[in-house]
């Protein structure tokens, strides 16, 4: 009997063997730029593996996506290793400084003492965890040094890069506070105006940074010249920093959220971000129906009516675990999700203001990057990166090249600005050291026959995202589906479907509004979804860039 087995055993291995001896290791990298997925597989043609790509593509997009991440800013890398079955979500987001607290914004009567404060200007910058994330990734991760990994995005800083049209629009958006700090306006603009289309853009200081990071390892950034560069310039210009800051600044390791959609396992963003608990919630509030089997209004109001829930408990519960305690076994729990449903009616809306609870104005938006990145043995990274609103803080520290973030405006405070209307409670109320809740959503996904990788910028609509393309995988469908589908949200408050043009026909539009929805039409289309797969029989890939964005998606 043992010997059988044995033999069955070593003849499946060896079956096993065979296809990956056959198979030549290939690779899906999808990024918001063409330059960003090169990097990748230059760095994977030196001997590197997925995880030394995503160090690759991430400082990459740090240089010719200065809009959306960079070495001012954090971000989350979800990454799975297939040879010890690993999964990890390294979490490198912001931290507020020290000297930050619950009314930094506000004066004593809990007004807003300058609602530009916590957007423009290193006032609104918290301590950055893009660096910490990229050296915890290369030594706990990657097979190479952070000098070979670094050299792409060093060499395009140094050289410059072209810039495109989606750069040019989201200059044009931050044109007035870049203008206000010589160190930004002299590396963005040209003699203080707009640069022409095509023009070369070159970040000389930037090179610099990079290369001290690659040599001299986190130190490179939170210490040694860079830093006193950095405390220097944050100080002089009123913001909160210190060396303590900085070199207290640690990433953390922690365990994804993981779930179950009728047979898919959702493997996503814990706590500092809101997205995978808010994803999960969602999904397990529709779990309960077959909408394959439903008439497309119905799926799209039950939709609507699981978002307008699972986002009300972002606002209510959600904050930084590290500092206070996030139910979360609760929020992703049947029987809670069961009590929900109980709420939800296939003919009417319940409105929002009828969700009880206590919640405060919170604000999201700007810019961000995501790119996907899984191989045929099945080593992934799903990453989400920001600097907050497009070209973050509009600050560049003097000498750095480094452009500051503005994520403090992602907590919330008593009478904060309000631009994407999130609300949230006093979990996610700001305190020294303490990470701001994102909404950032890397996620895996998996059924019996493939692995996908995906995410997207996008504020608070990237959850809501995230989302409809799981749905969507869940009909079998391919990554260029899921970033191209048209989209639509709800996120509690304000009451509102906000949709893209090509979602909903007049029929639907009307018949939405007959349910009691209110309805509004976004100006543009919107996200930047990067998703890849690896069909686990057949070891084939495919990855997609979403069309509304400039970005590449490779498999080679
Ligand atoms: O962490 C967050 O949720 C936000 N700072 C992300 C901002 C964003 O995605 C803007 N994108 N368009």
């Amino acid at each position: 009997m043992f010997k059988k087995y044995t033999l069955v055993t070593l003849l499946l291995l060896g079956f096993i063997t065979n296809i990956r001896a056959d198979t030549p290791l290939k690779t899906a990298i999808a990024s918001a730029h063409p330059l960003a997925t090169a990097a990748g597989f230059e760095i994977l043609n030196q001997g590197g593996n997925v995880f030394d790509a995503a160090v690759a593509v991430s400082a990459t997009l740090a240089v010719v996506e200065p809009s959306g991440s960079g070495l001012g800013g954090g971000g989350y890398w979800l990454v799975h290793r297939a040879n010890d079955n690993t999964t990890r979500f390294i979490d490198g987001r912001e931290k507020a400084p020290l000297a930050a607290h619950k009314n930094v914004y506000v004066d004593s009567a809990g007004q807003v003492k300058n609602p530009r404060a916590s957007l423009d200007g290193a006032t609104a910058a918290a301590i950055p965890g893009l660096p910490a994330g990229l050296v915890h990734l290369a030594e706990h991760y990657g097979k190479l040094p952070l000098a070979v990994s670094l050299a792409p995005a060093i060499r395009h800083a140094r050289n410059g890069f072209v810039v495109g049209q989606h750069h040019l629009d989201l200059l044009k958006y931050r044109e007035t506070v870049l203008k206000q700090f010589p160190a930004s306006s002299t590396i963005f603009l040209v003699n203080g105006q707009l640069p022409e289309k095509f023009a070369l853009l070159r970040q000389v200081d930037l090179a610099e940074t990079l290369t001290q990071l690659a040599r001299y390892g986190r130190a490179g950034f939170y210490a040694h010249s860079v830093a006193d560069k950095l405390l220097q310039a944050v100080q002089q210009a009123g913001g909160m920093w210190t060396a303590e800051d900085l070199q207290n600044y640690q990433v953390v390791e922690r365990e994804p959220v993981v779930g179950n959609y009728r047979g898919i396992k959702v493997t996503s963003a814990p706590p500092s971000s809101a997205g995978g608990i808010v994803l999960l919630e969602a999904l397990t509030i529709l779990s309960a129906y077959d909408l394959a089997k439903l008439d497309k209004l119905t799926r799209i109001h039950l939709i609507t009516e699981a978002m307008r829930r699972a986002y009300h408990d972002r606002a209510l519960y959600l904050g930084d675990s590290d500092f206070v305690s996030v139910p979360m076994q609760r929020l992703l729990s049947e029987d809670y999700a069961a009590g929900l449903r109980s709420s939800m009616r296939m003919d009417a809306v319940l409105p929002s203001t009828q969700l009880s609870g206590d919640v405060l104005p919170d604000s999201e938006g700007g810019h961000t990057t995501h790119f996907s990145i899984i191989d045929t043995e099945g080593n992934r990274v799903a990453a989400t990166l920001s600097i907050n609103f497009p070209f973050g803080s509009g600050f560049v520290a003097a000498g750095t090249g480094v452009l500051l973030n503005d994520e403090m405006d992602d907590f919330v405070s008593h009478a904060g600005p309000n631009g994407y209307g999130l609300v949230g409670s006093a979990a996610n109320m700001i305190a020294p050291g303490k990470r701001m809740l994102s909404s950032m959503t890397p996620t895996f996904l998996e059924d019996a026959g493939r692995v996908a990788v995906l995410g997207t910028p996008g504020g608070s609509r990237i959850i809501s995202m995230v989302l409809l393309a799981t749905l969507d995988f869940a009909k079998a469908t391919s990554p260029m589906s899921w970033v191209t589908l048209p989209r639509f949200h709800h996120q509690y408050l304000p009451d509102v479907v906000e949709y893209e043009n090509a979602a909903f026909t007049e029929q639907e539009l009307v018949a939405l509004k007959g349910l009691g929805h209110h309805l509004k039409a976004t100006v543009n289309p919107y996200g930047n979804m990067q998703a890849a797969v690896l069909y686990k029989h057949t070891h084939a890939l495919n990855a997609a860039s979403d069309p509304r964005g400039e970005g590449l998606a490779t498999v080679k």
